[in-house]
């Protein structure tokens, strides 16, 4: 078996204490200050506005009124720098464990004892709306690379984004999202028995790894732009014994086959890239899939599925978060996208689905089936939007 590429992080004492204390400062930001906020609209920043004859029509208005707001400047600012501070926090242990870390790396690729591989391609040309900003805060993000073979973008991803969720440091990473959708696709389509599995913009595969325990005969397939990104990912799905097959691949244009997939997902990625791409990445899922076969991606809820407030509240992270694309994504009709690209429409769906570890199996199925609520994106549930390839 692969070393533990998880187990390479080791922080000190006062590393330890600092991620700790980002974790704890961003939870608090985002569920009592987020709380905070709302009640500060509802009970002075909305009265006013009505008294002034000047209620708001939309998220851009509640936006608007909400800039010089002092609770709202103290929210955003705390968040800001929570997230700049999430993955800052992990760079120190990186950069100590730097060596092992990289060495187990390519220890998993060389020898793949689990059955994975990893394909990448020095001369891919890397889209500017990846390479041109650091998106959400995250430094180099999950592509830059300083040294041969190297690893740091792809552990400061992973590790910032343990201490970003909350996760203890030491907690073995598990892509909450993968199960959720894996048991969603197993419970909606019970007849497809999937053979091969396509994650797009899958990072480090923590959201792909979950398909295997679903699905075991699958073969899985993760694509990323990001080089460092894809050598974290095949050391960690090495590691779990789960046989991934990593490669460098641009979404919006694949090297795979026409009809190689009978599932393909992805989970927060397409608000990360502009539209007109993320037009090219649906038809290349339709492309990609055999007859019949279902994708399934996890996204942001789009604007008319929630309220002015929730929108202006989601849409924070265009401004603030180097999130440029995220109000363009969120202001489209997934369905309509998914017709765009060749789907039929009565195969499409946008809904949300159940957090399968938070809800169980009997609160997942009865959500699923329709039979109860599905709490909201971001709070035991999470939004997917897709479609079946006709047969
Ligand atoms: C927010 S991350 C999603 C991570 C992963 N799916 C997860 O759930 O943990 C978005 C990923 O998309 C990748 N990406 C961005 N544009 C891409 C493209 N055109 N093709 C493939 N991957 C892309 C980024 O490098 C990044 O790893």
């Amino acid at each position: 078996m692969s070393a533990d590429i998880e187990a390479q992080f080791k922080p000190t004492h006062d590393e330890h204490a600092r991620q700790r204390f980002v974790s704890m400062l961003r939870k608090h930001a985002i569920l009592d200050m987020t709380q905070k906020l709302k009640a500060r609209y509802d009970e002075s920043i909305e009265p006013q506005l009505q008294a002034e004859g000047r209620s708001p029509k939309s998220w851009r208005d509640i936006s608007k009124a909400m800039q010089d707001d002092p609770v709202y400047r103290f929210y955003s600012s705390t968040r800001y720098n929570a997230q700049e501070m999430c993955f800052m926090s992990v760079q120190p242990t990186i950069e100590r464990n730097f060596s092992d870390l990289k060495k187990t790396a390519s220890q998993a690729a060389a020898e793949a004892t689990a059955g994975g591989s990893l394909t990448l391609d020095p001369g891919l040309e890397l889209p500017s709306y990846v390479t041109r900003l650091d998106i959400h805060l995250a430094p180099g993000y999950t592509h830059r690379e300083y040294t041969e073979d190297d690893i740091a973008s792809g552990a400061v991803v992973a590790f910032g984004g343990k201490v970003f969720t909350g996760q203890h440091p030491y907690r073995r990473s598990y892509g909450a999202v993968g199960e959720s959708v894996s048991y969603f696709v197993d419970k909606q389509f019970p007849d497809l028995k999937p053979k091969h599995i396509l994650d797009m913009g899958t990072c480090s595969g923590k959201n792909l790894v979950p398909f295997h325990d679903r699905f075991p005969d699958a073969e899985l397939h993760g694509i990323d732009v990001g080089a460092p990104a894809l050598r974290f990912g095949l050391a960690y799905a090495e590691h779990l014994g789960v046989p991934v097959h990593f490669s460098q691949q641009n979404a919006e244009q694949t090297r795979f086959e026409d009809e190689s997939f009978d599932l393909i997902t992805s989970s927060f990625f397409l608000h990360e890239v502009p539209v007109v791409a993320t037009r090219r990445i649906l038809a290349e899922c339709y492309r990609l899939l055999a007859p019949g076969g279902v994708m399934v991606h996890m996204e942001l809820p789009n604007e008319n599925a929630v309220s002015d407030y929730e929108n202006f509240f989601w849409n924070w992270d265009t401004r603030n978060n180097n999130e440029p694309f995220y109000t363009q994504f969120r202001s489209q009709d997934p369905a309509a996208l998914c017709s765009e690209a060749g789907f039929s429409k009565d195969s499409i769906f946008a809904r949300l689905i159940p957090d399968y570890a938070s809800s169980g199996v009997e609160v997942a199925d009865a959500c699923i089936a329709g039979d109860r609520p599905t709490p909201p994106h971001g709070k035991g549930g999470w939004f997917v939007f897709g479609a079946r390839k006709e047969r």
